[in-house]
């Protein structure tokens, strides 16, 4: 492992003004998004789709600095037979694979899940690395009991996760690939935010006492949790104000400085609410860590909706994601407002 280099990426993942672009959906759960629009999922309309992302020139160029990539899109060509990773590189961005293999049901602990994938990973980040990506991505899933259920997490489901993101992340960075470490905590149920808040606190305490035991270099990895955020369904919803504030009072509770780098998820939340909540954070002065977005969901959407499968829509999906992808690069320097929204929607 040679840690400046991992270093290095880490932090251009990072750079000021710029996030990650999770596009990494599981064949599953790009066909969930697809049926949404109506259009049928299928290699082709993946790729069509991807491509339409990738080759948005200005979002990509200017506000993204990686892509983290399915293993179906890292080996895909375009309709022109260039490799979509190399579009990816060709815009200044940087590629990245998502390597986990989803999730099981964790034996003795109903409704509980633990991520998997770890098998052969030594192999297949070999491969992934000649292909051309330089970081890549597990996500653990930890889910809250509903109706004040305090028996979910259990101490089982924190440390199994938390045990299996620090072996992928130490496996990547002896495959000179800076691990995203995603332990996420879901925004389903009704607990407010100061369940959200334990939680998560328990789940990255176990996920950096697991990583020291390991050996993982901080300064080579990039975080990517959730924020302390009220779930779905609570009558108790926190303010935006709120979000930012008892996000950063817990990370900086929780997460070493040497870490370059923290980009959040989505996780469910509006577009415009991500956007908000990181804005909100980025005004906080002195922040150990450059704070910024690996969406999902809070950058798709919108272009999702645009395109719609059409090929006559290409140039509409493309506007609709540079606008979000401009908005969170706004909210990484702390200088959106929400008024630039409605101004695009003029
Ligand atoms: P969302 O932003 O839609 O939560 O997706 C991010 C991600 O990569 C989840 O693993």
């Amino acid at each position: 492992m040679n840690l400046s280099d991992l270093n290095r990426v880490a932090l251009a993942m990072v750079t000021p003004g710029k996030g990650i672009l999770a596009a990494d959906e599981s064949s599953g759960t790009i066909k969930k998004r697809f049926d949404a629009i109506k259009v049928e999922s299928t290699e082709e309309s993946r790729r069509d789709y991807r491509e339409m992302l990738f080759r948005s020139s200005e979002a990509m160029s200017k506000y993204i600095s990686g892509v983290i990539l399915y293993d179906e899109t890292i080996w895909q060509t375009a309709r022109d037979g260039t490799p979509l990773i190399k579009l990816v590189e060709a815009s200044g961005a940087i590629p990245g694979i998502k390597v986990d293999e989803g999730t099981q049901a964790l034996p003795n602990c109903p409704g509980e899940l633990v991520t998997v994938g770890l098998d052969k990973l030594a192999e297949r980040l070999k491969k992934y690395y000649e292909r051309g990506a330089r970081f890549a991505k597990w996500r653990a899933v930890i889910d809250i009991g509903r109706g004040g259920d305090r028996s979910i997490p259990s101490m089982t489901a924190t440390h199994v996760n938390a045990h299996a993101l620090a072996r992928y992340a130490a496996l990547c960075q002896a495959a000179r690939i800076v691990p995203i470490v995603e332990p996420e905590v879901l925004m389903d149920g009704d607990h407010d935010v100061d369940r959200c808040y334990e939680v998560t606190q328990l789940v990255l305490n176990n996920t950096f006492a697991e990583l020291r035991i390991q050996r993982v270099a901080l300064e080579g990895m990039i975080l990517k949790p959730n924020m302390a955020i009220a779930g779905k369904q609570s009558a108790k919803q926190a303010s935006v104000e709120e979000v930012a504030e008892k996000t950063v009072r817990l990370l900086k509770a929780c997460v070493p400085a040497a870490v370059p780098g923290i980009a959040f998820l989505s996780g469910g939340q509006s577009d415009e609410d991500a956007t908000a909540h990181l804005n909100a954070m980025n005004r906080t002065a002195g922040l150990p860590w450059r704070l910024t977005f690996s969406y999902g969901r809070a950058l798709q959407a919108a272009p999702q909706k645009a395109w719609s499968g059409k090929q006559e829509n290409v140039a509409a999906g493309q506007r609709a994601f540079t606008h979000r992808a401009r908005m969170n690069s706004l909210a990484s320097k702390g200088e959106w407002q929400a008024d630039l929204e409605r101004k695009q929607a003029a």
